[in-house]
């Protein structure tokens, strides 16, 4: 069974991001088991005086959410031209110690949706900068959901197309993680 971890950008109920998660969840196929990140609202205002052992218990959840996940799928919207501050902040928090953060060598997928015309392309390319300075694996896949407000009714995914690339989307990190066991297998 492979294990993928969802983060979704946005707090707010009724995220559009968060319904591209739960979209995605449904296009697993059997042998993924996907798991969509409760937590973020209450990971703290990151702050390296706090950063000790042990660490806040929320940023504790992050860390052992990410360390137990074969893979994370990211989905963020745009602020203001980037992504929102309380991503970036838990990033901050599971990117210490650097050299052995969680998301060192793990195979990441970006995803994103906003309510404008470019479909959260900035976010996601500086999310993609984020994680790549931190040793993130992350894959070549790109799915900007432009106008999002128009494809989700209650919550579920209206759009077939976008469905189909949400598919291709985590069928390439099962993927990645299936080529890791093969090459773990054979070494
Ligand atoms: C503070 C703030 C800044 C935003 N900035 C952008 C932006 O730069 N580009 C954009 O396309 N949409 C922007 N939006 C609109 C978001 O795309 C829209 O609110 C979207 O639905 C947020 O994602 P969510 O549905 O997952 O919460 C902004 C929204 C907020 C609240």
């Amino acid at each position: 069974m492979t294990r993928i971890l969802g983060i979704s950008g946005s707090l707010r109920r009724g995220s559009h991001n968060t319904s591209l998660l739960c979209a995605a969840a449904e296009a697993a196929g059997p042998d993924v088991e996907f798991e969509l990140f409760e937590g973020l609202k209450e990971v703290p205002p990151y702050d390296e005086d706090d950063d000790l052992h042990p660490r806040p218990a929320s940023v504790a959840r992050l860390n052992e959410a990410i360390a137990t996940a074969d893979a994370v799928l990211f989905a963020t919207p745009e602020y203001n031209a980037s992504i929102p501050g309380q991503l970036k902040n838990a990033i901050d928090w599971v990117s210490r110690p650097v050299e052995t953060n969680v998301l060192r060598n793990k195979p990441v997928v970006v995803v994103g949706a906003s309510t404008g015309a470019f479909g959260a392309a900035w976010a996601q390319a500086e999310l993609r900068k984020v994680l790549a300075a931190l040793g993130a694996r992350v894959l070549d896949v790109e799915l900007p959901v432009p106008h999002a407000h128009t494809r989700f009714e209650e919550g579920g995914l209206t759009d077939e197309e976008i469905r189909s690339s949400l598919a291709d989307a985590v069928a390439a990190l099962a993927g990645e993680i299936r080529r890791r066991q093969v090459v773990k297998a054979l070494a």
